[in-house]
């Protein structure tokens, strides 16, 4: 069968294909990101290999089946050890589901998959850790660092898929980790490794062995902004759960956010840190949140913000200045640039506070970022701190929800804030007033002040 060589245009983002070069994709907007890749015009495999499950070869006739007809059996998850990524992956580690685990190059991805590839290996399960970016004396120092490992885990040097498959097939293990996505290629696509078609084809071929053999796959992919390889926004269609690594590099403490699960809930996070012997988990965020908050600081109020079932309180801090310019600077850190310029127009408006002479940076301590409009209220609170050069008592928590009238909304899951705030010795804490009753009535031991509007709670501090 003749093939045809064509070249398509992706862009490296996202994976928009296009026949011709553009500056700004319309997939996902960005600038500069489309690369021309040679693909053949009639690929022979890939509308099996990409066509979902592909658990059976093309022609075989794979017979509808009853609800009660498919076998299920309960065991169907393995404890990781690491709590934090267990809760994350909705509760261990599913059999023959993949994997892809995303963030910044030096973040902690090779670490944490092999601190999980020892911990799985000793509870005796066959385990292959395929790298094409370090060598296998690299690894072995990294692991010395990290404990002891068992010798159900076996390493491997790699790119290639075809040896990695064959590999596979003699092995027969439980788990792979493909340590990263990006230098991987597959024989049959004509482009470099790391380009869309690459990164696709490789995981469509991870994707049938996982399926078809019951194997549980740990992919690898980096974040690159260059985009000089492919995002692996590319494949987050393809994979049974996403999961990113997000944190500042120079920062210790490291989350892991959960952003597609077929098995689970998204939006639960784990929290590590990074230290001498690899990542450790944090049991309580709240606390590493909040470590070196400043006493008696204008600016500074503590909200509490819920990431999936778990409440985290989180340090606020607003510095309001006199601008130097004509143009007052506004600036927002790990929060909505454009929420903290909505709540501002709010204070204006609704309070009178004069701040378009005022620079204002809005910044999230400890670097987490948070997108939940609970966080609203103690924004506002902070901004006001810091206009006023007035203190707010540092044992008050507030959350809320605000309107553009200035009216303070109710939130979800107030209960298990307020917990978290006696829990770390809060005495106060601020709510929206449409909760107060039922608070005060569940939660004992602290004060319950119910607000209706910005200006309301402005009063009570
Ligand atoms: P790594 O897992 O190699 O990152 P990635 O695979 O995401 O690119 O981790 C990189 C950083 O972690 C590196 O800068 C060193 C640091 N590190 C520690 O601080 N302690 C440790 O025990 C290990 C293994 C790494
Ligand atoms: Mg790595």
């Amino acid at each position: 069968m003749a093939t045809k060589i064509k070249s398509v245009f992706f862009c490296q983002s996202c994976g928009y294909e296009s026949s011709k070069w553009m500056g700004q994709c319309p997939g996902c907007r960005e600038w500069n990101t489309f690369v021309e890749e040679a693909v053949k015009a009639t690929p022979k495999s890939s509308s099996k290999t990409s066509g979902g499950i592909g658990g059976s070869a093309a022609g075989e006739y794979s017979k509808p089946m009853t609800l009660a007809e498919i076998v299920m059996n309960d065991e169907d998850r393995a404890d990781t050890r690491i709590g934090e990524l267990n809760r994350v992956l909705g509760g261990g580690l599913v059999r023959g589901s993949l994997i892809l685990v995303g963030g910044d190059p030096g973040i902690g991805k090779s670490t944490l998959l092999l601190q999980v590839a020892g911990n799985l290996s000793k509870d005796k399960r066959e385990i292959l850790y395929i790298s094409g970016e370090e060598s296998l004396r690299q690894i072995k120092l990294r692991a010395n660092r990290i404990g002891e490992f068992s010798d159900s885990l076996k390493f491997m040097c790699e790119t290639n898929l075809s040896n990695i498959e064959e590999a596979i097939v003699r092995t027969k293990p439980e788990i792979i980790i493909i340590d990263s996505i990006q230098t991987m290629f597959n024989e049959s696509v004509s482009s470099a490794p790391g380009s869309v078609s690459q990164v696709r084809e490789s995981t469509a071929v991870l994707l049938r062995i996982a399926k078809s053999m019951n194997i549980s796959v740990f992919i690898v992919g980096h974040v690159t902004k260059e985009g000089q390889v492919a995002g692996p926004r590319v494949l987050e269609h393809m994979v049974d759960t996403v999961l990113y690594f997000e944190g500042d590099r120079h920062a210790s403490y490291r989350i892991l956010r959960a952003v597609k699960n077929r098995f689970g809930s998204t939006n639960e996070i784990g929290v590590f840190e990074m230290q001498e012997k690899g990542l450790v988990e944090v049991a309580n965020p709240s606390e590493f949140m909040l470590d070196g908050r400043p006493e008696n600081a204008s600016g500074s109020v503590v909200t509490c913000s819920v990431e999936g079932t778990r409440p985290i309180l989180i340090e606020v801090q607003a510095l309001v200045t006199h601008t130097n310019f004509g143009f007052p600077r506004r600036q927002a850190n790990g929060t909505d640039y454009n929420r903290v310029n909505l709540l501002m127009a709010v204070l204006e408006k609704r309070i009178g506070l004069q701040l378009g002479d005022f620079d204002a940076y809005v910044n999230l301590a400890g670097g987490m970022k948070v997108a939940e409009p609970s966080l609203d209220l103690g924004i506002c609170l902070a901004i006001i701190s810091s206009f006023r050069n007035k203190p707010i008592s540092d044992d008050v928590v507030a959350f809320g929800e605000v309107g553009l009238s200035g009216e303070v909304r109710s939130v979800s899951q107030a209960e298990s804030r307020v917990q978290e705030a006696h829990k770390l010795g809060f005495k106060t804490c601020i709510v929206p007033k449409a909760l107060e009753s039922k608070l005060k009535s569940t939660c004992k031991g602290i004060v319950i002040i119910g607000v209706s509007s910005v200006a309301d709670a402005m009063k009570v501090i």
